[in-house]
């Protein structure tokens, strides 16, 4: 397969045309951001844990049956998936209370939600990507109808899926973002990345974080975590195996 030219360089990937039509190249970056972008690193090593950690989630959930962009992965930092519309909605999911529903509450840190929270933000940079409703999002002309239902449906799906693969790596899945995407035929199918980037760990037993709140809050070397996160994802996967 060869890169072709630049179509986007986000904060944490960029993405290339392939000499495939449908398919797009993407490169994982040694490149951390927190506040939406405001505070840019270089964090050498992110870029090839990250791509590590979401080929063995990406396989996963397709071996569960979950439709996905992903297609396979190339090398240390680089992926080919299929090529989607991104849905412009983040999709964030949440099983204990952290972050901004804590603090708007007034939550105790990790408590168990009754069921699961689903909500959704514009992907805007410009806009610092604000919360949105279904209603919004539809009057907005940003989703058709039927998509917020299929979105849930698998979010839903999807969020069952990630607690049990990270309950085996003795790992707690606090909340998480998902990006959707359109195939041609209007398929809506799992997009984007799913990493420590994006998600919130913690330590099933410790409740230590294993995320990018170590970075958020300047606690912790962001790297060494996540690589944490993907040595235990390995040794949970050979156990599943034998
Ligand atoms: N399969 C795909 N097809 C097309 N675009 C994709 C696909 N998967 C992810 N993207 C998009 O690739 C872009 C680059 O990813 P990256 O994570 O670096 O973005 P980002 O900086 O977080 O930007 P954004 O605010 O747009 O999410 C994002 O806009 C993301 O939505
Ligand atoms: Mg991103």
């Amino acid at each position: 397969m060869q890169r072709g030219s630049l179509i986007k360089e986000g904060k944490a990937k960029s993405l290339y045309e392939t000499d495939e039509p449908g398919l797009i190249w993407v490169e994982y970056m040694d490149q951390a951001t927190a506040l939406n972008g405001k505070r840019k690193h270089h964090i050498a090593g992110k870029g090839v844990v990250n791509n590590k950690i979401d080929t063995i989630l990406f396989n996963y959930l397709i071996s569960e049956g979950i439709k996905t962009d992903y297609v396979e992965t190339l090398s240390d930092t680089v992926q080919i998936n299929k090529s989607v519309k991104i849905i412009p909605l983040e999709v964030i999911v949440r099983n204990y209370a952290s972050g901004s529903l804590q603090k708007k509450f007034n939550l105790p840190y990790l408590q168990k939600l009754n069921q699961t929270v689903i909500s959704y933000c514009y992907k805007s940079d410009e806009l610092d990507d604000p919360v949105i409703n279904a209603s919004e999002a539809l009057g907005l002309g940003f989703i058709q109808p039927g998509d917020s239902e299929r979105i849930q449906e698998l979010t839903l799906q999807i969020n069952d899926l990630l607690i049990e693969r990270f309950a085996q790596a003795n790992l707690q899945l606090v909340d998480f973002k998902l990006e959707f995407g359109k195939l041609p035929n209007g398929e809506i199918i799992l997009a984007d990345e799913i990493s420590p980037d994006n998600c919130r760990l913690v330590d099933l037993t410790t409740k230590e974080s294993l995320d990018k709140d170590v970075f958020r809050k300047s606690t912790g070397d962001l790297v060494t975590v996540y690589e944490e996160v993907l040595k235990r994802l390995e040794q949970s996967e050979e156990k599943a195996h034998v």
